[in-house]
C-alpha cells in the first residue's frame, strides 16, 4: 500500500523538470495528482498526467498561472471536485532570470516576484483556506539554496527564494496547531530545463560551490518532497531541506585538490 493511497494533491510547474518527478513520486505511492503548469506547457503537462497513471497513480492536467489569483482559486477548486479532497500541494512553479543587480530589467524582476514569490503565496492562501476547513493538509514550497545565501547574477530570483523561505516559515507557525504542515525544499543546482538551457560556463558557475559537483537530479528533489508531505514526517513543519550536494554546508567551493586521495593498497 502506497504511502499517499486515498490521498490527492497538487504539483504546480509540472510540465517537466522537479514538479513532472515529483508528481510521478506521489502518484508511484498511489497518490491523485492534480499537475498544474501554464496552458503553453500543456503537451509537457498531458506527459506528466501518462507518467504518473504509468507509475500507479491518477492525474489530470490543469493549466493554471499562478501569479493569477483566479487561476490558483481553481486549481484548489478543481482538485476537490476531480478527487475528492486536497491532502497535499507541492508549490513548485518558479521562473529564473539571469544578470547583474544593476542590469536586471525591471520587467524581469516584476515577473520574478509575481511567479516565485506571489505565486507561492497566492497558492498557499487557497490550499490553507481549503485544509483548514478539511482539518489539515501539507505543504512543500520549492524555494532554492538560493534561498539561502546569496548566489551572483540572480538578485531578484534570490530575493524571491529568501521570501518563499519567510512564508514557509511564518505559516508553518501559524497553522502548527490546525494539523497542517508547510516545509520547504532547498534544491541545489538541477539537472532540470532551468539549469540545462543555461550556457555551459552558467551550470559551472552553479556547480562549482556543490562539493559534490555534479548537478542533482529532480528525482532526488522528488524524494524529499514525498517525503515531506508523508505521515513519515508528521513532526516536521517549518523545515528548510537542503538538497544541494553538500554546498550551503561548505564556504569553500569545489576544488579537487581539497579531496582527500582515495587510499591505496
Ligand atoms: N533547476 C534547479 O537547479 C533549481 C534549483 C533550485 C530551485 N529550483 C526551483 O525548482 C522549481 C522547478 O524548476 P525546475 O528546475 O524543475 O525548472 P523547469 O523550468 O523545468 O520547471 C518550472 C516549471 O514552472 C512552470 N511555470 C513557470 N511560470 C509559471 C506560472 N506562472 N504558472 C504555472 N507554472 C509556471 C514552467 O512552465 C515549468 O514547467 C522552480 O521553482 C525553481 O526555481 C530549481
Amino acid at each position: 500500500m502506497g504511502l499517499f493511497e486515498g490521498r490527492a494533491g497538487i504539483v504546480s510547474g509540472a510540465a517537466g523538470g522537479i514538479g513532472r518527478a515529483a508528481a510521478v513520486a506521489f502518484g508511484r505511492e498511489g497518490a491523485a495528482v492534480l499537475v498544474a503548469d501554464i496552458e503553453a506547457m500543456r503537451p509537457g503537462g498531458e506527459e506528466t498526467v501518462r507518467l504518473v497513471e504509468k507509475a500507479g497513480g491518477r492525474a489530470v492536467f490543469r493549466p493554471v498561472d499562478v501569479a493569477r489569483a483566479d487561476d490558483v482559486r481553481g486549481m484548489v477548486e478543481a482538485t476537490v471536485e476531480e478527487f475528492g479532497s486536497l491532502d497535499f500541494a507541492h508549490n513548485n512553479a518558479g521562473v529564473l532570470a539571469t544578470g547583474f543587480t544593476a542590469d536586471v530589467e525591471e520587467a524581469d524582476f516584476d515577473r520574478i516576484m509575481e511567479i516565485d514569490v506571489k505565486g507561492v503565496w497566492l497558492s498557499m492562501k487557497y490550499e490553507l483556506l481549503h485544509m483548514m476547513r478539511n482539518g489539515g493538509g501539507t505543504i512543500v514550497n520549492t524555494a532554492s539554496e538560493a534561498g539561502l545565501v546569496g548566489t551572483p547574477m540572480a538578485g531578484p530570483y534570490v530575493a524571491a527564494k529568501h521570501a518563499v523561505i519567510g512564508l514557509t516559515r511564518t505559516a508553518a507557525g501559524e497553522y502548527a496547531n490546525m494539523g497542517i504542515r508547510v516545509n520547504a525544499v532547498a534544491p541545489g543546482a538541477i539537472a532540470s530545463r532551468m539549469v540545462l538551457d543555461l550556457p555551459e560556463a552558467g551550470r559551472e558557475m552553479l556547480m562549482a560551490p556543490q562539493p559534490m559537483h555534479r548537478l542533482g537530479t529532480p528525482e532526488e528533489v522528488a524524494e524529499s518532497v514525498v517525503f515531506l508531505c508523508s505521515d513519515r514526517a508528521s513532526f516536521i513543519t517549518g523545515t528548510v531541506l537542503s538538497i544541494d550536494g553538500g554546498a550551503t554546508s561548505n564556504a569553500q567551493s569545489y576544488d579537487p585538490a581539497l579531496s582527500p586521495a582515495a587510499p591505496t593498497g
